[in-house]
């Protein structure tokens, strides 16, 4: 989930001489256009607003780079979820500041949801950074970095981006972001408070993306947004968006994330069904197993209508590969609660989980409550919580051994030369050894071996 991304370049002059908005920047004796670097921390959405960022930077005269070390503008797009998240952020600002000792015309700036929750805090208390900016401010970013420190964390209902084309990386996804902010107000969660209020892009905007993806050559888009399954634009739902992106030709594969379990309505899972397109997965996050601490977190359902909705979902999609997210240690969770927690893991055997140890974070109503879980129970029990989700998945993907399965290759495998890696359609990554194939092509090939997050395959050749 966490990445590092690229960045992007340029001289005010030099910007204002081409029609450009960049800023200037005194860099020397050589006049050029200015660089930024940009590092990505936290979830899928904030990935698909660097490309935003990268892509208005760049409209504005600044060239992207891979290395801090050429870079004029160094940009770290943040996440708040955890207060793990934000320590490792610390740390690296604190290791970026060395650009400016040797070129004290760098700017180094956070964005995203960690400069949303700090705001003001963060210039006074980290000497050299030299601004911050909210997700809602990226449109004026390429103006405020001609000027002086600036702060601009203003949230804004209305912001979509409908009309900042992403410069998209290299692969053979597009991640298309259809909804912003949240409206559910989990009680651990920070995201409403950093992302604003629950807002969709309409569906004519969202198709163009979805053609320009396929014209660009990806063959898979991915839908994004806090509770994507919550999209709506007039009388168009989620479910009539996946039924529309199914008729777009080019388009390959259709994924999204993250649906919430209260928003999966009946056109979103019948469509699931129906569009051939639409890949049999699911990252459908619980949280938790227990009635008691889902009531607590508020998160709309209680673990039979959750169990109920993957009933639904399995019978109306065969083969469905369903991933969640889980929360140790949330204050109130006994051991009772811990254990209900694992029946429902093995009830629900998923493919797949993402397992957090409980982080307090400000202005969320758990933010307030005393902890009750140490850190060493947490620990523990989220190592057993993996233990168990090493073995199910390590069990599901050995099912696998002897079937075919259809692979969108991206690229070489990491650890076999010769070979090539991708994913199946139920989001596994697959491996096998090359034979000419393209990248961004589908392989049919047979599973001949597995590990808990590989398929091993062979083409039949
Ligand atoms: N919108 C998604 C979740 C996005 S946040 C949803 O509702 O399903 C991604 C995950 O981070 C959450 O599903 C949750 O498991 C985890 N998370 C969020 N806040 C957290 C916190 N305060 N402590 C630990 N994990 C947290
Ligand atoms: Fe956070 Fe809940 Fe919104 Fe997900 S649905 S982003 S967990 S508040
Ligand atoms: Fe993190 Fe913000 Fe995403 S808090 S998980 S980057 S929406």
């Amino acid at each position: 989930m966490f990445r590092g991304a690229r960045s992007t370049q340029c001289d005010r002059n030099y910007g204002d001489f081409f029609g450009l908005a960049g800023r200037v920047t005194n860099i020397g004796p050589v006049a050029r256009m200015p660089n930024v670097y940009i590092e990505t921390y936290g979830c899928q959405m904030n990935l698909a607003d660097t490309e935003l960022i990268r892509g208005h930077l760049s409209r504005s005269g600044y060239t992207s780079v891979q290395d801090p070390e050429t870079a004029d503008v160094i940009l770290l797009n943040t996440c708040a979820i955890r207060e793990h998240a934000e320590e490792r952020i610390f740390g690296r600002l604190g290791a970026l500041a060395k650009h400016k000792n040797k070129r004290p015309h760098v700017q180094i700036g956070l964005a995203g949801c960690m400069a949303q929750h700090f705001r003001e805090d963060l210039l006074k208390k980290t000497p050299h950074l030299d601004f911050v900016t909210g997700p809602d401010a990226y449109r004026r970013l390429p103006d405020l970095l001609a000027g002086d420190p600036f702060v601009d964390v203003r949230l804004d209902k209305q912001e979509i981006y409908a009309d900042v084309a992403p410069d998209r990386g290299e692969g053979v996804r597009a991640w298309i972001t259809i909804m912003r902010g949240c409206d559910k107000f989990c009680t651990f969660c920070i995201v409403p408070f950093v992302r604003g209020r629950e807002r969709s892009l309409p569906v004519d905007v969202v198709l163009d993306q979805v053609r320009e993806a396929a014209a660009g050559g990806y063959p898979e888009v991915v839908f994004l947004g806090q509770t994507v399954n919550a999209y709506r634009d007039g009388d168009s739902d989620f479910g009539d968006l996946l039924r529309s992106t199914n008729a777009v030709e080019g388009i390959e594969r259709i994924r999204f994330t993250s649906p919430h379990p209260s928003d999966m309505t009946e056109s979103a899972i019948e469509a699931m069904a129906s569009c051939e397109k639409v890949c049999p997965q699911l990252h459908l996050p619980v949280q938790s197993g227990s009635d008691e601490v889902l009531q607590r977190m508020e998160r709309g359902y209680n673990t039979s209508e959750y169990l109920r909705l993957v009933d639904r979902l399995r019978a109306a999609v065969p083969g469905l590969a369903l991933s969640t997210d889980m929360i140790v240690g949330f204050p109130g969770e006994q051991e009772s609660d811990f254990e209900r927690t694992l029946d429902l893991m093995r009830q629900v055997r998923y493919d797949n989980a993402f397992m957090f140890k409980y982080s307090s974070r400000s202005h969320t109503k758990a933010g307030d409550w005393d902890e009750t879980v140490s850190e060493d129970e947490k620990g523990s029990r989220l190592q057993s919580m993996i233990g168990l989700q090493e073995e199910i998945s390590a069990e599901i993907n050995r099912e696998e051994i002897g079937s075919e399965v259809d692979v969108l290759i991206e690229g070489p495998a990491r650890r076999r030369d010769d070979w090539l890696a991708g994913k199946t359609g139920h989001f596994k990554t697959a491996v096998f050894p090359a034979q000419g194939s393209a990248v961004g092509a589908i392989a049919r090939v047979r599973v001949v071996d597995s590990t808990g997050h590989t398929l091993i395959c062979a083409t039949d050749q």
